[in-house]
């Protein structure tokens, strides 16, 4: 089963996973390192030489073909939610929560983050704002739980997050 956490650009998903990962032994993948192996070049690159459809076409890819043995946490790449399977596998293969923080904050937190993101060379602070106000639907179809990056910090979201997964995974089970 996986415990994918979805979220736009900077949401912290990959710290969270890191985080969560450590306290409670659980392994953890990051969907867009899965991609860049498997394509065996980075993510910049891949949007360089293939734009952003062949960059999604490879994340559908990776993501359906991706077998776990174990409970897993998921860290997905912010634009996932865009493509219908996706979102339809994620839901299929386990809990997904939603990392959902102001725009803004955002926007301010990735102008000190030196991680090459493609999509955010190409955007403006409106164009930012755009993405993110079109994507929301997305991410509010796919999340089983919502929830809010405040400033409480990741312990604090990370013990959320756990107490999501066992009461998703409580319900399930007497569910079926
Ligand atoms: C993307 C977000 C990135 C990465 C790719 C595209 C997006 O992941 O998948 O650059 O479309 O928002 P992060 O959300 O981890 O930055």
């Amino acid at each position: 089963m996986l415990i994918s956490f979805i979220g736009f650009m900077g949401s912290g998903k990959s710290t969270l996973t890191r985080r969560i990962s450590r306290t409670a032994l659980l392994p953890e993948l990051d969907l867009d390192q899965l991609i860049s192996e498997r394509a065996g070049r980075s993510i910049a690159d891949i949007f360089v030489a293939e734009g952003e459809a062949g960059f999604r076409r490879r994340e559908t890819e990776t993501l359906r073909d991706l077998e776990v043995e174990e409970t897993t946490l998921l860290a997905c790449g912010g634009g996932l939610v865009e493509t219908p399977e996706c979102r339809r596998l994620l839901r299929e293969r386990g809990v997904v929560i939603w990392l959902d923080a102001p725009w803004s904050d955002l926007w301010d937190r990735l102008l000190l983050d030196d991680t090459d993101r493609p999509l955010l060379r190409e955007m403006d602070r409106t164009g930012f704002a755009e993405r993110y106000r079109q994507r929301r639907p997305f991410y509010a179809a796919t999340a089983d739980f919502r929830l809010r990056v405040d400033r409480s910090g990741v312990e604090n979201l990370a013990r959320q997050a756990m107490a999501c997964s066992l009461f998703w995974s409580r319900n399930t089970e007497s569910a079926s």
